[in-house]
């Protein structure tokens, strides 16, 4: 057990934490982005400390205050949070990737800021994927045996939408955060559900983002390899 009586079960582990939303720049001053937070990494990247692990967390764009005890690395794009935590996870045990990754960037740009003309209609703006950072880990694999977690937002048809995002990414675990809908009952009943590959479904109530990074890394101890 660590100082403040919190087991130390990622001891000597090395684990990789990306979070917040990657930022798409069009021109200088503009950007394609999301609404990221980035306040469940961020919790995840604490606990994991607490539990004694060596973290890196890559985080996109996010406001919050580098967590103590962890290397921080800050990137604005897809392309460069997929360099750093490519890099990071080389010797990694676990791979967590809480980051809202942009799915399209703009497929040029402008040196300089776009500017409008009198009675010119806007040019639509043309966008070309992203690489998936999470397919690409679960796929390569840096370190035997390591884990790769994902994690997803759901509107509709969650767990079967999630069960198929686990599948198609063939990561170890899925945490799907379900948004929307229930809320028109006038309850919190924002619920995450950690799916894994065997069938297993681990229900998170709703609480705080650091009940829901301690139960992802409850899970991915027992799966180190
Ligand atoms: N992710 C990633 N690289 C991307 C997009 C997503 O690594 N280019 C990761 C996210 O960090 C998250 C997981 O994949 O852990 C699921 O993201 P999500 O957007 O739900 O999945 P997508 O495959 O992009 O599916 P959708 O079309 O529903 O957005
Ligand atoms: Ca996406």
């Amino acid at each position: 057990r660590g100082a403040e009586g919190v087991a130390a079960d990622l001891a000597g582990r090395h684990v990789v934490v990306s979070a917040g939303g990657t930022r798409e720049p069009l021109d200088p001053v503009r950007y394609l982005g999301n609404r990221s937070s980035g306040k469940q990494g961020y919790a995840l990247a604490r606990t994991a400390v607490a539990r004694g692990a060596r973290v890196t967390l890559v985080a996109a764009n996010s406001e919050l205050p580098d967590p103590a005890g962890a290397d921080v690395v800050h990137v604005g794009t897809a392309v460069q949070l997929r360099e750093a935590v490519l890099k990071a996870a080389a010797d990694a045990d676990a791979v967590v990737m809480a980051a809202a990754v942009a799915d399209f960037r703009p497929a040029s740009y402008a040196e300089g800021k776009i500017k409008k003309r009198d009675g010119q209609e806007p040019e639509p703006v043309a966008l070309v994927r992203n690489p998936d950072v999470l397919a690409e880990l679960s796929a390569a694999r840096p370190r035997p045996g390591q884990v790769v977690v994902g994690f997803a937002a759901e509107t509709d048809q969650v767990l079967e939408n999630g069960r198929a995002k686990l599948a198609r990414k063939g990561c170890d675990l899925l945490v799907v955060n379900e948004v929307g809908e229930r809320k028109t009952f006038g309850s919190e009943l924002n619920e995450a559900v950690v799916l894994a590959p065997d069938g297993t479904e681990t229900p998170v109530p709703y609480g705080p983002k650091e009940a829901l990074a301690d139960t992802v890394w409850d899970l991915v101890v027992p799966r180190l390899g």
